[in-house]
Formats: structure tokens, C-alpha cells, sequence
């Protein structure tokens, strides 16, 4: 999908955003389970119901394995406790028939419930991930549309949002509704701009002090557009605070420091980054590094210096390759400056 397949979201599923922490807490739960049984007496009729009861607990790493992993995690985790019920099985294997196959029969029931939860949590991811797919892609248009009408090339928000998750995910943040909410933040930073009359949108010279204060309006009116719809609520925040300055100079709060969320903070140096690195109508597209350069000396007034510095760990080559993607071209370094001998040399006829 255009502007998410190359920086796709982790889920986040009860806190657990990481497949390494998943991985581990379902098999910190298999082998307490295993742990638990095996320092059970063994042949002590005594202990039969607690066992019993305590073989029914491996239902919870293989749900859990189901939901995070799909069929491959409850396979696994079910191979696992079917591999535990044997070896306990082979050392005290019942006499009676019916018990016989009370334990076998319960090893199956894993492997069905395993089966059946897998089959049903990975019918309702893809579900969801159409749901979701059909809801950015929709936001996609809506963006394009008003980039196409202030700024031509249509992109210019798509470009915004990929580099916003490319800094989200340099500066640690893995979990899928917070990622989520500072693309789509991002995706529909200037949704408010669609109230602004052409006249003072596209005016090409310095705007009027009326003006500007419709123009400033622009956060408030998209915030209220997006906080209507439940799954932009979160966005709606960055779109508030898109031009709050770390130092409280920005608008329309005011905001300092740490009361401006952070999905704002981080946009506000994607913003000026691509402002500067893009041609507009008053100036021609600079290179990254003087981007750079220009942010760093903004730091501490404009930006968050944490944010700063995250950013500027992103390598080159990542940011290039979304700008690419986003039909945008990115030098590392302007050319240099010819000195004036060279300029006269060009300019002198050859001998
Ligand atoms: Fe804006």
C-alpha cells in the first residue's frame, strides 16, 4: 500500500510489541506448566486431578501463541506440550482403557483448539488489516487532494508520513496505535488548510496580519474535522500541534516543551526538514545536509533536542530512498560554490 508497505507497523497485542517478548513470555508459560508437572510426584494417585487440572493451564500459551504468531506459534507451543504430556504419559501410563484415551483425547483437543484459534485470529487480522488498508488509503486520497491543490505534486504528505514513522521507529517507538497515529498525524497535518480561501492559501506574496490569522486557524479546524472519527482522535493531537515551537513561541497554544505530544514534536522537525529539502515557491530545494544543519540550529528553540538528535541518526540512504519513493530527489551535500578563478577560467575563451 502506497506510503506504508515499507515501514509496515508492529502489532501490539497486551502490551507486547516486540515478536521477542511474545516469544518469551508464551515459553516462560510452557515450561512453568512443564516445570510445575514434572516436580509433581509421579504414580501417586493422590496428585491424578491436579495434574489433570494443571495440563488444561498449556490452553493459555497455545491461545496466546495462536493470536501472536498464527498456525506456525500454536504448532509449535502444541508440539511442545504434546511432547511434555508423552514423557509424563510414558512414566505413568494408566491402566484403564477409558483413561487410556482421556489423555490421548486431551492431547488432541490442543492440537484442534491450537488449529481452530489459529484458523480464527488470523481470519480476523486479515479482516481488520483490509479494514484498515480501505481507512489509510482513504486518508491517502484525502491528503493527496490537498497537497495536489497547494503544492502541485500531490506527495508532499505521503512523504511527510514516511519520514514520521522512519523517525518514530529511530527514536524506539515500536508500538502499532502510537505508530499508527503519527503517520496518520502526519498523513493529515494540513487537513485544516481545506477551510482557507484560495485567495489567502495560494496568495504568492507575504500574507496580510488578517491573513495570517485565518491562516493560523488551520490546526483548530483540523483537529475538530478528525476528533469526530474515533480512530483519528489520536492524530487529531498531532494536527493540533503542528506548529508549536519547543520554546512556547508557536501556535495556536502556546505549548512548551514536554506539553507538546510527541507526535507533534517529531513532526515538527519532518516538517521543516521537507520544507527545506523540497522546492517551493520561495526558495529551491536544499541539500540534506544544510537541512540538517538548519534544523540543529533550531534545536532547543523550535524542536526538542532529543527529537533532533534522533533524527539526525537516521541514515542518509533511508531518508533518500523515501523521498525517491515519494518522487522527490535528495542530495547528501549542496555542490560547492565555484571560487571565482574557476568562474573566470568557464567564462575566458580557451587558448
Ligand atoms: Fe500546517
Amino acid at each position: 500500500m502506497p506510503g506504508m508497505g515499507d515501514y509496515s507497523r508492529e502489532e501490539s497485542i497486551f502490551g507486547f510489541s516486540g515478536p521477542e517478548v511474545r516469544i518469551v513470555a508464551a515459553a516462560i508459560l510452557l515450561v512453568a506448566i512443564s516445570v510445575v508437572l514434572f516436580s509433581l510426584p509421579e504414580k501417586s494417585s493422590g496428585w491424578i486431578g491436579s495434574r489433570e487440572i494443571i495440563r488444561k493451564f498449556y490452553f493459555l500459551p497455545i491461545l496466546l501463541s495462536a493470536m501472536w504468531f498464527g498456525v506456525r506459534g500454536a504448532a509449535s507451543s502444541t508440539a511442545f506440550a504434546t511432547l511434555v504430556c508423552g514423557v509424563l504419559a510414558g512414566n505413568d501410563w494408566p491402566a484403564e482403557v477409558s483413561s487410556q484415551v482421556g489423555r490421548v483425547g486431551e492431547v488432541a483437543v490442543f492440537w484442534l483448539v491450537g488449529g481452530l484459534s489459529a484458523s480464527i485470529f488470523e481470519q480476523q487480522k486479515r479482516f481488520i488489516g483490509k479494514i484498515e488498508v480501505a481507512n489509510d488509503n482513504t486518508l491517502i486520497a484525502l491528503a493527496s487532494a490537498l497537497d495536489v491543490r497547494e503544492h502541485n505534486t500531490g506527495v508532499h504528505s505521503q512523504r511527510v508520513a514516511d519520514y514520521m514513522l522512519r523517525l518514530a521507529r529511530e527514536a524506539g517507538v515500536r508500538e502499532k496505535d502510537t505508530l499508527d497515529d503519527f503517520w496518520r498525524g502526519a498523513l493529515l497535518h494540513d487537513v485544516g488548510k481545506i477551510g482557507i480561501p484560495d485567495k489567502v492559501l495560494l496568495k504568492p506574496g507575504p500574507l496580510s496580519e488578517e491573513e495570517w490569522a485565518v491562516m493560523r486557524n488551520h490546526p483548530e479546524v483540523g483537529a475538530g474535522m478528525l476528533r469526530k472519527i474515533e480512530f483519528l482522535r489520536g492524530p487529531s493531537k498531532i494536527v493540533l500541534s503542528h506548529h508549536e515551537r519547543y520554546d512556547g513561541t508557536g501556535y495556536p497554544g502556546k505549548l512548551k516543551g514536554a506539553q507538546i505530544p510527541l507526535g507533534a514534536r517529531f513532526f515538527a522537525v519532518i516538517d521543516v526538514y521537507d520544507a527545506l529539502t523540497t522546492d517551493r515557491a520561495y526558495h529551491t530545494a536544499r541539500s540534506h545536509t544544510d537541512a540538517l544543519t538548519k534544523i540543529r540550529e533550531k534545536s532547543d528553540t523550535h524542536f526538542d533536542p532529543a527529537v533532533v538528535a534522533a533524527f539526525a541518526k537516521i541514515p542518509f540512504e533511508d531518508l533518500r530512498e523515501i523521498a525517491k519513493k515519494n518522487q522527490t530527489p535528495l542530495l547528501f551535500a549542496s555542490p560547492p560554490i565555484p571560487s571565482l578563478y574557476q568562474v573566470a577560467s568557464a567564462l575566458s575563451p580557451q587558448p
